[in-house]
């Protein structure tokens, strides 16, 4: 009878939690934020210029966009925030704020140098769910290789 007791009590707090964690992914989804400024740069103004005519040494050829497509689904995980398609969907993005780019826009593509994707890569977008990702979780040259395939998501 005891045991009965802590059963039942068991199971309706975990019903609980369980409607909880759904209205919290309700509220998330429904709370999903915008892009901040996204033309705007995000490296800092003295090395603009520089990283602007930074050219990627890595030649656009199918196997790099290829090899850069693996990590980003792969050990990148770029797909959790910025989803499948790179439209910044991903099932991480919902309570990201700001929310992860969309890659596939092609203005954002246009106003960005490959410089000013790599130095994001390696220093992260301060303030925001965007963190350092080279060379502690992929190696620069991987790097390279993302951004060839992240050029490649433009629509
Ligand atoms: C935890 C979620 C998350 C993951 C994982 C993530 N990103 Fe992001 N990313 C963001 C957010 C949020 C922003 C928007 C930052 C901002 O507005 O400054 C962003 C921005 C970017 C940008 C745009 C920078 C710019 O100059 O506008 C690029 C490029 C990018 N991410 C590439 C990647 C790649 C490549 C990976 C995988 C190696 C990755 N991201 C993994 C959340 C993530």
């Amino acid at each position: 009878m005891q045991h009965a007791k802590i059963y039942a009590g068991a199971r309706l707090m975990l019903t609980a939690v369980a409607v909880a964690a759904c209205l919290s992914v309700v509220a998330a989804g429904a709370a999903l934020a915008a892009e901040r400024e996204p033309l705007k740069p995000r490296v800092p103004g003295d090395r603009l210029e520089e990283l602007r005519k930074q050219a990627n040494p890595v030649a656009v050829t199918a196997e790099s966009i290829q090899r850069g497509e693996a990590v980003f689904r792969g050990v990148g995980s770029c797909n959790v925030c910025h989803g499948e398609t790179g439209d910044g969907k991903g099932i991480g993005a919902s309570g990201l704020d700001p929310s992860p780019r969309d890659l596939t826009n092609a203005k954002w593509q246009k106003a960005r140098s490959d410089g000013e994707l790599m130095w994001v890569l390696k220093h992260g977008s301060p303030g925001t769910a965007m963190i350092t990702v080279v060379p502690g979780l992929i190696s620069e040259e991987d790097g390279w290789n993302v951004i060839n395939f992240v050029r490649s998501l433009k629509k």
